[in-house]
């Protein structure tokens, strides 16, 4: 068995299974009727700790052994877990400095899920200790096909612990990063607010303080917290690779999840995981124009870009900084949906029902975004606990849900497994979301907000697209675009220089190259190191509040922006729009300097129009779409995709409501 060998000819499905959570008579039916619906995997085990080692260092193992072998005999593939996200209370009590602390410098008690610091050495033995043991008992059973390190991490705000084990490392990490308090001091500005520095064990975290704190502080924050979660689990990485060879390990990340570097805790593994739950995270991560009429008429089905979003963020994870993919990936490319919802979740604040096909087409086009498996969360509803109100693939009376039906009724060798071949490349950089929602400036919009704007134009566009590293290697893309990247290195700005000038287009949305990566403004301002390239420099900003507009007119139309409009001064670069009215009266909204497109101002049918200029001149085809209809490539064929709750008219065919289609590519 090699990670080769789960590479699949055409999408395969699995569930999330509890076997601790039903009595031991329920496991071989389950996994027989696990067999019978057509799943080939069954992810167990990661909140587990509790049953596998009641007390300290007194394992039991017979249960997990016994389920484990009922769905072996049923030819299913475990995906074990390590049970780090749920530490016992035996080990808490006996060790209470491994829990986190909040915001507000509280302790997060023991309780639920989550409750420990990344950072702590404490943990850090127990997490070992744990992994090597089920790693000695599982790693080589047959029926393990692979392994999922923990769970979610960051969920529940846990990527930062603001006391404790990490406020005791922090200083110890800004030593090895700066050297001298002289170069922290002058990186992160503290002359000003006398915030200076004079002893490392002055430095605390950036919590608590009577105002606002510095960003700087606070992105370095985010930098060594991302460092422990990414030390953790190479920890765990380690142990699986030697103890269980040719076993595939991921992680599942989450929906739009902002804190920790994705791409640093992703190197080693051999393929991205999330975790997909459409109608709550149009609950939770709708930009502003997505108004609460269009949350309404999504409601059943999440809005389709929102989730395409982050398949294509964790398609392009394994890319990493360099594009080359990481030493070890069996599919550089692909990625699994871990935790497919498959009925109701229970944690937003309103919980529809999903609308009739809705988990068929979000499996359909997890599968057209690179998905070579999902897996459903989760078997059978639980029974007690905190999520009595999820919904499973069977009721909580083991009768098949809603979900279990659309399961059954799919054909899984519609979707054969293949590249995807987008042309044109979106780029994305924790850091400069990090920046960006430290100091947002204009409440309604976020680096989230603004780069899901631009991701949803080229989806209503039908256009494919790569979500990548700012890093990565760009070459091959037919155009780019640079949303919010607002911290701009002068190696990532000659990263971009270089693509450029060997003739990609580049567009880039309003305070790219704003900040340095210290996180202060370039002391030639915006846009630094990128302005020869940009042909410019910003000449103001302006924030909007929701019911304040600015107009915008030129070439492409007229324009209304909202929350954001920057103006430039010209050194080179052409303005295609200006703006009309208001303090900046007159000025360049949108810019152009031989390839590279800037545009000032938030105004998402402007984007939509400077897109479709760039890409027709690049010769990428633009398909406007109607709402709610998608289409997305994959293996030379076209899944066509109506997320509308009516039937919709698209290219001279009807199509059904929540409904899908494949195509061949070429009858499109
Ligand atoms: C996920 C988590 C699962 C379960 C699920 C409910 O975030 O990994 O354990 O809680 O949400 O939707």
């Amino acid at each position: 068995m090699t990670h080769a060998d789960t590479v699949p000819p055409h999408l395969l499905l699995g569930t999330c299974d509890y076997p601790e959570h039903v009595p031991p008579d329920r496991w071989a039916p389950y996994a027989r009727q696990q067999r019978e619906l057509g799943l080939h995997f069954v992810r167990v085990a990661e909140f587990a700790w509790s049953r596998l080692e009641p007390r300290p260092g007194d394992f039991n193992w017979a249960w997990l052994d016994e389920a484990v072998d009922a769905y072996h005999a049923q030819g299913l593939r475990v995906v074990m877990c390590t049970p780090t996200p749920t530490p016992p209370a035996w080990l808490i009590r006996a060790h209470p400095d491994i829990l986190a602390f909040d915001e507000h410098g509280r302790v997060r008690e023991f309780g639920s899920r989550r409750h420990y610091d990344f950072a702590s050495p404490v943990y850090r033995e127990h997490s070992r200790r744990i992994t090597r043991a089920m790693a000695e008992r599982y790693g080589q059973h047959p029926a393990v096909a692979g392994w999922q390190t923990d769970n979610e991490f960051g969920c529940h705000a846990t990527s930062r612990s603001y006391g404790g084990a990490s406020a005791e490392r922090f200083p110890a990490w800004l030593e090895a990063r700066y050297g001298t308090l002289d170069a922290l001091n002058h990186a992160w500005g503290n002359v000003f607010w006398s915030m200076e520095y004079t002893d490392w064990s002055q430095i605390r975290p950036p919590v608590l303080t009577v105002t606002e704190v510095n960003p700087s502080h606070v992105l370095d924050y985010a930098r060594f917290a991302s460092a422990m979660i990414a030390e953790f689990q190479a920890e765990q990485v380690a142990l699986l690779r030697e103890l269980s060879p040719r076993r595939f390990i991921t992680h599942n990340f989450m929906i739009f999840e902002s804190g920790f570097d994705h791409y640093d805790v992703a190197r080693g593994l051999d393929f991205a995981t999330w975790d997909n739950y459409p109608t709550g995270m149009l609950e939770f991560f709708a930009p502003p124009g997505v108004d609460e009429a269009l949350k309404t008429h999504y409601a059943r089905t999440g809005h389709p870009d929102l989730v395409a979003f982050n398949h294509d963020v964790y398609r392009g994870l394994m890319r990493g900084q360099d594009g080359l993919g990481r030493e070890g990936a069996g599919t550089p490319n692909g990625f699994w949906v871990m935790e497919q919802q498959c009925g109701q979740v229970n944690w937003a604040p309103y919980n529809p029902l999903p609308a009739d096909g809705a988990v068929s087409l979000w499996t359909a086009q997890a599968w057209a975004h690179g998905a070579d498996v999902v897996s459903y969360f989760r078997w059978r509803a639980a029974t007690m606990a905190q999520e009595v109100m999820h919904s499973g693939l069977l009721r909580h009376d083991e009768t098949p849900d809603r979900g279990h039906a659309e399961v059954q009724a799919l054909d899984q060798t519609l979707f054969p497994a293949g590249p995807i071949r987008a042309r044109v490349a979106l780029l994305h950089d924790y850091e400069s979301l990090w920046l960006y929602d430290q100091q947002k400036h204009a409440a309604g919009l976020s680096y989230w907000a603004q780069t899901v704007t631009y991701y949803m134009a080229l989806r209503s566009l039908g256009v494919d697209v790569d979500v990548v590293h700012a890093d990565t290697d760009l070459s091959g893309y037919a155009v780019v675009v640079a949303p919010a990247i607002t911290l701009v290195s002068a190696g990532r700005a000659a990263h971009w220089t270089h693509a450029v000038q060997a003739g990609t287009p580049l567009i880039c949305g309003p305070r790219t190259a704003f900040r340095t990566p210290g996180g202060a403004t370039w002391d030639d301002g915006q846009f630094g190191p990128l302005s020869d390239l940009v042909g410019a420099r910003l000449h103001q900003y302006d924030s909007l509040r929701p019911t304040l507009t600015q107009p915008v007119t030129g070439l492409l139309g007229t324009f209304d922006a909202t929350f954001w409009a920057e103006s430039y001064r010209l050194n080179g670069a052409q303005a295609l729009a200006h703006y009309a009215g208001g303090p900046l009266d007159g000025q360049p909204a949108v810019i152009r300097h031989g390839r590279v497109t800037v545009i000032g101002a938030h105004s998402a049918p402007l984007i939509s129009a400077v897109l479709t200029d760039v890409l027709t001149a690049a010769g990428v085809p633009v398909t406007p779409l109607p709402e709610g209809v998608r289409v997305s490539r994959r293996a030379g064929r076209v899944l066509v995709q109506n997320w509308n709750p009516e039937p919709t008219d698209w290219n001279g065919r009807r199509l059904p409501p929540v409904s899908y289609q494949v195509m061949e590519e070429a009858s499109v």
